[in-house]
């Protein structure tokens, strides 16, 4: 029997989150590493009542169409496609088994081997390794504290014929908790129109907003065809259901349609009639500012400690939403160092190497911070101790 792996799969590594989140599951670790919403938010209540009446409904058990229910095709279609403005004449809307098969269908009906894609610099390990599964070439944006740097965007475009996808969280970055700009916004929509290039727009944090307040999704200000958005119901129900939507122009909906039909056939028909009883019935705005409110105050604690007690020389993004703060250590610091000297304290952080689109960049000398998983005490005590650790390493 030959064992040989696929060129495809071969170069690719498991995600190094993943791989930390097994370290920490040691309850004696203090973990900043998740990159989960937090499960006291979860609407367990609701879920199983809705479950169980679901459940009473034999069709809801049968096979199902690939697009998705309808019914919540049709609510996500009226609650972000006409009220965030994402749905455009000749786009359509289909269900997708979360956001992470939204941008893995997205890439295998639009990348051939060898295609480039631009990401931000730092970016979301499950898309950058998706990426990767096709034999797409990453290019790898820097970003200031409002996210990509649109001039060396340009660069990049200008530079790099193969660039067929640009690839954006421009909504409470993970891991980076950038906002882009509205101005950035119709810059990056600009030179997606002038080098006919589509962006991929990855959005499941943007509801997640301290104060309710986030830029337009580029999507929105797009009336070309030029930008597929991906949602996301893990971070404002609950992952595990794994129900996402993609708002797309209906030549690319179509063929991931077909995509995932050889794929898994289509989502989850129970947690598909779950999540459109819970936009139906469920004071769903009411649910998402509990949401806001726990992770505004998990935030500002953890800012305000950090402030307190790291070393000035550590620099960090200060989100208006979302999960995650990122942090930079000097540029002589090697994060994955910081990492092993954390041991010792027995705290866990995910370094900058994971989201980089190279991903042998040893030098890299940013960390994500997850502030939405640990208790308000575990913020506390967890970065006294983090400061230790970085105090120590910057010492060394
Ligand atoms: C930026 C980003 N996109 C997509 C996903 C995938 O989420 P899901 O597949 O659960 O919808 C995540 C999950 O953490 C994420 O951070």
């Amino acid at each position: 029997m030959s064992r040989t792996i696929t060129r495809r799969m071969a170069n690719v590594k498991p995600s190094a989150v993943r791989e930390i989140l097994k370290v920490t599951a040691d309850p004696s670790f203090i973990s900043f590493a998740a990159g989960n919403p937090s499960g006291d938010l979860f609407p367990v209540e609701a879920l199983r009542e809705y479950s169980l009446d679901v459940l009473a409904n034999p069709a809801s058990l049968q096979y199902s169409v690939t697009e998705g229910y309808q019914e919540l095709r049709d609510l996500v279609s009226e609650r972000y496609g006409r009220g965030y403005n994402l749905k455009k004449p000749g786009d359509d809307t289909i269900i997708v088994s979360g956001g992470q098969q939204g941008i893995d269908l997205a890439a295998r009906c639009l990348l051939e081997e060898g295609d480039a894609v631009i990401c931000e610099n730092p970016s979301f390990i499950g898309a950058l390794n998706c990426f990767r599964m096709y034999n797409a070439e990453l290019v790898g944006i820097p970003c200031d504290e409002y996210g990509m740097l649109l001039d060396e965007l340009e660069v990049a475009l200008e530079a790099n014929p193969r660039v067929k996808l640009i690839y954006t969280i421009p909504t409470f970055q993970n891991p980076g908790g950038t906002t882009l700009p509205l101005e950035r916004r119709r810059k990056m929509l600009e030179l997606a129109l002038k080098y006919d290039i589509m962006i991929l727009e990855d959005s499941p944090y943007f509801e997640l907003s301290f104060d309710g307040t986030f830029p337009p999704a580029i999507k929105s200000l797009d009336d070309s065809g030029h930008v597929i958005f991906v949602g996301s119901f893990s971070k404002i129900i609950a992952p595990g259901i794994r129900v996402g939507f993609v708002i797309a122009p209906d030549w690319l909906t179509s063929k991931m349609t077909v995509a995932k039909q050889g794929a898994d056939v289509h989502t989850n028909g129970v947690y598909m009639r779950v999540a459109a009883e819970f936009l139906k019935n469920y004071d769903v705005d009411a649910h998402i500012l509990r949401c806001r409110t726990l992770y505004k105050e998990k935030c500002g604690l953890m800012l305000a400690e950090m402030e307190k007690k790291i070393d000035k020389r550590v620099r960090w993004t200060k989100p208006g939403g979302g999960l995650f703060i990122w942090c930079e250590l000097p540029a002589d610091k090697p994060s994955a160092g910081l990492c092993e000297t954390l041991k010792q304290q027995k705290v866990a952080i995910v370094p900058g190497v994971a989201f980089d689109t190279d991903p042998d960049n040893l030098a890299n000398c940013g960390f994500r911070l997850n502030f939405s998983v640990p208790s308000n005490e575990q913020i506390i005590s967890g970065i006294g101790l983090l400061a230790e650790g970085i105090s120590e390493y910057l010492d060394k």
